[in-house]
Protein backbone atom coordinates (compact mmCIF):
# COMPACT_ATOMS: atom_id res chain seq x y z
CA UNK A 1 0.00 0.00 0.00
CA UNK A 2 1.16 3.65 -0.50
CA UNK A 3 1.78 6.03 2.42
CA UNK A 4 -0.55 8.15 3.70
CA UNK A 5 0.67 10.89 2.11
CA UNK A 6 0.71 10.15 -1.07
CA UNK A 7 -3.12 8.31 -0.99
CA UNK A 8 -4.03 11.87 0.06
CA UNK A 9 -2.44 13.69 -2.46
CA UNK A 10 -4.10 11.36 -4.77
CA UNK A 11 -7.72 11.90 -3.45
CA UNK A 12 -6.41 15.83 -2.93
CA UNK A 13 -5.82 16.25 -7.27
CA UNK A 14 -8.57 13.91 -7.89
CA UNK A 15 -10.99 16.89 -6.05
CA UNK A 16 -8.73 19.48 -7.12
CA UNK A 17 -9.25 17.88 -11.02
CA UNK A 18 -12.95 17.95 -10.76
CA UNK A 19 -13.47 21.52 -9.53
CA UNK A 20 -11.21 22.62 -12.43
CA UNK A 21 -13.64 21.05 -14.72
CA UNK A 22 -16.76 22.81 -13.31
CA UNK A 23 -14.67 25.87 -13.43
CA UNK A 24 -14.12 25.71 -16.68
CA UNK A 25 -17.53 24.77 -18.31
CA UNK A 26 -18.92 27.59 -15.98
CA UNK A 27 -16.27 29.85 -17.21
CA UNK A 28 -16.54 28.62 -20.73
CA UNK A 29 -20.42 28.73 -20.88
CA UNK A 30 -20.31 32.77 -18.79
CA UNK A 31 -17.77 33.52 -21.48
CA UNK A 32 -20.03 32.51 -24.61
CA UNK A 33 -23.42 34.21 -23.03
CA UNK A 34 -21.23 37.42 -22.59
CA UNK A 35 -20.21 37.18 -26.15
CA UNK A 36 -22.73 36.08 -28.15
CA UNK A 37 -25.27 37.73 -26.33
CA UNK A 38 -23.95 41.31 -25.72
CA UNK A 39 -25.95 44.21 -27.10
CA UNK A 40 -25.01 45.04 -30.55
CA UNK A 41 -25.29 47.80 -32.59
CA UNK A 42 -28.18 50.59 -31.81
CA UNK A 43 -29.71 48.80 -28.01
CA UNK A 44 -33.82 49.43 -28.00
CA UNK A 45 -34.06 49.29 -24.25
CA UNK A 46 -36.17 46.36 -24.91
CA UNK A 47 -35.70 43.79 -22.14
CA UNK A 48 -34.31 40.57 -23.66
CA UNK A 49 -37.44 37.51 -23.16
CA UNK A 50 -37.53 36.04 -19.54
CA UNK A 51 -37.80 32.80 -19.24
CA UNK A 52 -39.52 31.00 -16.04
CA UNK A 53 -39.40 27.55 -14.71
CA UNK A 54 -37.07 25.07 -17.22
CA UNK A 55 -37.75 21.61 -15.60
CA UNK A 56 -34.74 19.97 -17.52
CA UNK A 57 -32.70 22.90 -16.24
CA UNK A 58 -33.57 22.75 -12.53
CA UNK A 59 -32.95 19.22 -12.73
CA UNK A 60 -29.97 19.70 -14.28
CA UNK A 61 -28.31 21.81 -11.94
CA UNK A 62 -29.83 19.35 -8.59
CA UNK A 63 -28.95 16.32 -9.67
CA UNK A 64 -25.50 16.98 -11.38
CA UNK A 65 -24.03 18.52 -8.50
CA UNK A 66 -25.75 15.86 -5.79
CA UNK A 67 -23.45 12.93 -7.66
CA UNK A 68 -20.61 15.02 -7.65
CA UNK A 69 -20.55 15.52 -4.19
CA UNK A 70 -21.42 11.84 -3.59
CA UNK A 71 -18.36 10.71 -5.96
CA UNK A 72 -16.08 12.73 -4.30
CA UNK A 73 -17.11 11.74 -0.90
CA UNK A 74 -17.39 8.02 -1.73
CA UNK A 75 -13.76 8.30 -2.86
CA UNK A 76 -12.60 10.10 0.22
CA UNK A 77 -14.13 7.42 2.76
CA UNK A 78 -13.09 4.36 1.22
CA UNK A 79 -9.40 6.44 1.21
CA UNK A 80 -10.17 7.19 5.06
CA UNK A 81 -11.10 3.45 5.77
CA UNK A 82 -8.26 1.91 3.94
CA UNK A 83 -5.47 4.89 5.45
CA UNK A 84 -7.07 3.29 9.41
CA UNK A 85 -7.47 0.04 8.34
CA UNK A 86 -3.80 -0.43 6.93
CA UNK A 87 -2.24 -3.83 7.96
CA UNK A 88 1.23 -3.20 9.56
CA UNK A 89 3.72 -4.73 7.79
CA UNK A 90 6.14 -7.16 10.01
CA UNK A 91 8.80 -4.75 11.05
CA UNK A 92 6.28 -1.82 12.56
CA UNK A 93 8.30 0.42 15.04
CA UNK A 94 6.23 1.97 17.48
CA UNK A 95 6.14 4.99 19.40
CA UNK A 96 4.84 7.29 21.19
CA UNK A 97 4.70 11.43 21.19
CA UNK A 98 3.35 13.28 23.71
CA UNK A 99 2.70 16.92 23.12
CA UNK A 100 3.63 19.66 25.77
CA UNK A 101 3.32 23.57 25.44
CA UNK A 102 5.39 23.99 23.45
CA UNK A 103 7.38 21.11 22.16
CA UNK A 104 7.44 17.38 21.78
CA UNK A 105 7.92 14.43 23.72
CA UNK A 106 9.16 10.88 22.31
CA UNK A 107 9.07 7.76 23.82
CA UNK A 108 10.10 4.50 22.09
CA UNK A 109 8.00 2.10 24.10
CA UNK A 110 10.29 -1.34 24.91
CA UNK A 111 13.40 0.75 25.56
CA UNK A 112 13.94 3.57 27.98
CA UNK A 113 14.59 5.86 24.91
CA UNK A 114 12.97 9.32 25.81
CA UNK A 115 14.00 11.96 23.32
CA UNK A 116 12.12 15.33 22.25
CA UNK A 117 11.28 17.48 19.05
CA UNK A 118 13.33 14.80 16.78
CA UNK A 119 12.04 11.69 16.01
CA UNK A 120 13.88 9.01 14.41
CA UNK A 121 12.20 6.22 12.24
CA UNK A 122 13.58 3.16 9.90
CA UNK A 123 12.80 3.73 6.24
CA UNK A 124 11.42 0.88 4.26
CA UNK A 125 14.32 -1.05 1.18
CA UNK A 126 14.10 -3.24 -0.75
CA UNK A 127 14.17 -6.17 1.81
CA UNK A 128 11.35 -4.90 3.72
CA UNK A 129 8.44 -2.75 4.49
CA UNK A 130 8.60 -0.67 6.98
CA UNK A 131 6.32 1.86 8.64
CA UNK A 132 6.38 3.30 11.61
CA UNK A 133 3.05 3.80 14.43
CA UNK A 134 2.48 6.27 16.87
CA UNK A 135 0.77 6.60 19.55
CA UNK A 136 -0.66 10.04 19.86
CA UNK A 137 -1.30 11.72 23.31
CA UNK A 138 -0.43 15.16 25.04
CA UNK A 139 0.26 16.57 28.50
CA UNK A 140 -1.88 19.79 28.66
CA UNK A 141 -3.57 21.36 25.77
CA UNK A 142 -4.92 19.81 22.26
CA UNK A 143 -1.72 19.75 19.44
CA UNK A 144 -1.57 17.97 16.10
CA UNK A 145 0.85 16.31 14.60
CA UNK A 146 1.62 17.48 10.82
CA UNK A 147 4.39 16.77 8.59
CA UNK A 148 3.19 17.56 5.06
CA UNK A 149 5.07 14.75 3.34
CA UNK A 150 4.78 11.85 5.30
CA UNK A 151 0.94 12.23 6.28
CA UNK A 152 -2.16 14.02 7.12
CA UNK A 153 -2.93 16.23 10.44
CA UNK A 154 -4.04 14.49 13.56
CA UNK A 155 -4.53 15.64 16.92
CA UNK A 156 -2.82 15.00 20.01
CA UNK A 157 -5.45 15.39 22.81
CA UNK A 158 -5.41 14.92 26.51
CA UNK A 159 -7.01 11.87 27.87
CA UNK A 160 -7.36 10.23 24.62
CA UNK A 161 -4.81 8.26 22.48
CA UNK A 162 -5.23 8.72 18.66
CA UNK A 163 -3.04 7.16 15.90
CA UNK A 164 -1.14 7.49 13.01
CA UNK A 165 1.63 5.86 10.66
CA UNK A 166 4.04 7.04 8.39
CA UNK A 167 6.31 5.08 5.79
CA UNK A 168 8.94 7.45 4.43
CA UNK A 169 10.80 5.68 1.37
CA UNK A 170 13.63 7.88 1.52
CA UNK A 171 16.00 9.03 3.83
CA UNK A 172 16.37 12.47 4.81
CA UNK A 173 14.97 14.87 7.25
CA UNK A 174 11.36 15.53 7.49
CA UNK A 175 10.16 18.75 8.62
CA UNK A 176 6.58 19.57 10.34
CA UNK A 177 5.02 21.51 12.87
CA UNK A 178 1.91 22.27 15.45
CA UNK A 179 -1.26 22.22 13.63
CA UNK A 180 -3.63 23.82 16.39
CA UNK A 181 -3.26 26.69 17.79
CA UNK A 182 -2.23 25.80 21.39
CA UNK A 183 -0.63 29.29 22.86
CA UNK A 184 1.90 31.80 23.15
CA UNK A 185 4.47 29.51 21.34
CA UNK A 186 2.56 27.18 19.19
CA UNK A 187 4.37 28.37 15.84
CA UNK A 188 7.70 27.21 17.75
CA UNK A 189 6.42 23.46 18.16
CA UNK A 190 8.21 22.26 15.36
CA UNK A 191 9.08 18.74 14.46
CA UNK A 192 11.82 16.85 12.64
CA UNK A 193 11.84 13.38 11.40
CA UNK A 194 15.19 11.85 10.75
CA UNK A 195 14.37 9.16 8.19
CA UNK A 196 16.83 6.53 7.90
CA UNK A 197 18.33 3.13 6.87
CA UNK A 198 17.76 0.67 9.38
CA UNK A 199 20.96 -0.07 10.52
CA UNK A 200 21.25 3.84 11.11
CA UNK A 201 18.11 4.01 13.29
CA UNK A 202 18.93 1.05 15.28
CA UNK A 203 22.46 2.51 16.03
CA UNK A 204 20.72 5.69 16.83
CA UNK A 205 18.34 3.69 19.21
CA UNK A 206 21.06 1.79 20.99
CA UNK A 207 22.95 5.13 21.62
CA UNK A 208 20.19 6.65 22.94
CA UNK A 209 19.69 3.87 25.20
CA UNK A 210 22.90 3.94 27.24
CA UNK A 211 23.11 6.12 30.09
CA UNK A 212 24.49 9.71 30.55
CA UNK A 213 28.10 10.31 29.36
CA UNK A 214 29.83 11.00 32.08
CA UNK A 215 33.05 12.80 31.18
CA UNK A 216 35.49 13.23 34.11
CA UNK A 217 36.19 16.25 32.89
CA UNK A 218 33.25 17.66 33.52
CA UNK A 219 32.87 16.58 37.44
CA UNK A 220 32.99 19.73 38.54
CA UNK A 221 30.44 21.19 36.38
CA UNK A 222 28.07 18.01 36.83
CA UNK A 223 27.84 19.07 40.50
CA UNK A 224 26.98 22.18 39.98
CA UNK A 225 24.37 21.29 37.61
CA UNK A 226 22.96 18.68 40.14
CA UNK A 227 22.75 21.14 42.91
CA UNK A 228 20.71 23.75 40.84
CA UNK A 229 16.47 23.42 40.30
CA UNK A 230 16.97 22.52 36.70
CA UNK A 231 16.87 18.52 38.18
CA UNK A 232 13.06 19.24 39.03
CA UNK A 233 12.16 19.20 35.15
CA UNK A 234 14.62 17.63 33.61
CA UNK A 235 15.79 13.91 33.45
CA UNK A 236 19.57 12.86 32.78
CA UNK A 237 19.73 9.06 32.91
CA UNK A 238 22.53 8.18 35.83
CA UNK A 239 21.75 11.76 37.12
CA UNK A 240 19.98 12.39 40.03
CA UNK A 241 18.24 14.83 37.44
CA UNK A 242 14.93 12.59 37.79
CA UNK A 243 12.17 15.35 36.50
CA UNK A 244 9.88 14.52 33.68
CA UNK A 245 8.35 18.39 32.76
CA UNK A 246 10.23 19.06 30.41
CA UNK A 247 12.72 17.40 27.84
CA UNK A 248 15.18 14.33 28.90
CA UNK A 249 18.28 15.77 28.15
CA UNK A 250 20.12 12.56 28.70
CA UNK A 251 21.90 12.56 24.95
CA UNK A 252 20.87 16.40 24.64
CA UNK A 253 23.61 17.35 22.36
CA UNK A 254 23.09 14.07 19.94
CA UNK A 255 20.20 16.64 18.72
CA UNK A 256 20.51 19.19 15.91
CA UNK A 257 18.27 21.52 17.27
CA UNK A 258 16.81 23.82 20.69
CA UNK A 259 13.60 24.30 21.72
CA UNK A 260 11.43 22.33 19.72
CA UNK A 261 13.47 23.01 16.32
CA UNK A 262 13.33 26.81 16.49
CA UNK A 263 17.23 27.23 16.97
CA UNK A 264 20.49 25.09 15.82
CA UNK A 265 21.83 23.08 18.91
CA UNK A 266 25.30 24.79 19.65
CA UNK A 267 27.18 26.20 22.40
CA UNK A 268 25.83 30.09 21.91
CA UNK A 269 22.47 29.19 21.71
CA UNK A 270 22.26 26.96 24.36
CA UNK A 271 24.01 29.13 26.52
CA UNK A 272 21.26 32.10 25.16
CA UNK A 273 18.98 29.49 26.38
CA UNK A 274 20.21 28.64 29.55
CA UNK A 275 20.29 31.94 30.78
CA UNK A 276 17.25 33.03 29.31
CA UNK A 277 14.60 30.99 27.82
CA UNK A 278 12.06 33.89 27.69
CA UNK A 279 14.15 35.88 25.35
CA UNK A 280 13.68 33.02 22.82
CA UNK A 281 10.45 32.31 23.64
CA UNK A 282 8.66 34.23 25.58
CA UNK A 283 6.42 32.31 27.80
CA UNK A 284 7.85 29.00 27.40
CA UNK A 285 7.30 27.14 30.64
CA UNK A 286 11.23 27.33 31.73
CA UNK A 287 11.71 30.91 33.45
CA UNK A 288 15.29 32.41 33.65
CA UNK A 289 17.17 31.33 36.83
CA UNK A 290 19.05 34.48 36.70
CA UNK A 291 22.22 32.41 36.85
CA UNK A 292 25.93 34.09 37.51
CA UNK A 293 28.08 33.70 35.18
CA UNK A 294 30.42 30.79 37.07
CA UNK A 295 26.99 29.11 37.55
CA UNK A 296 25.57 29.49 33.17
CA UNK A 297 29.39 28.10 32.62
CA UNK A 298 29.62 25.14 34.98
CA UNK A 299 25.86 24.03 33.23
CA UNK A 300 26.55 25.08 29.88
CA UNK A 301 29.90 23.23 30.58
CA UNK A 302 28.27 19.59 31.65
CA UNK A 303 25.27 19.99 29.19
CA UNK A 304 27.66 19.91 26.51
CA UNK A 305 29.32 16.69 27.30
CA UNK A 306 25.84 14.59 27.01
CA UNK A 307 26.27 13.07 23.29
CU1 LIG B 1 1.17 22.65 19.98
CU2 LIG B 1 0.14 24.25 18.53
Amino acid sequence: MASPAAIERDNALFVIGISAAIFVVVASLVIYAIVKYRVRGKPDGAEPTQVYGSLELELAWTVIPILIVFIIMGVSSRIVFSVENASQPPETTHLTLIGHQWWWEIRYPGSNVVTANEIHVPIGDKSAKRATYLDLRSADVIHSFWVPQLAGKVDLIPNRANQIWIDPRQAGIYLGNCAEYCGTQHAKMLLRVFAEPKQDFENWLAAQSKPAVKDPAVVQDRAVFESLACVNCHFIEGTIAHGRFGPDLTHLMSRTTIASGVLPLDEKNLRAWVDDPQQIKSGCLMPSFKLDKPELDHVVAYLLTLH
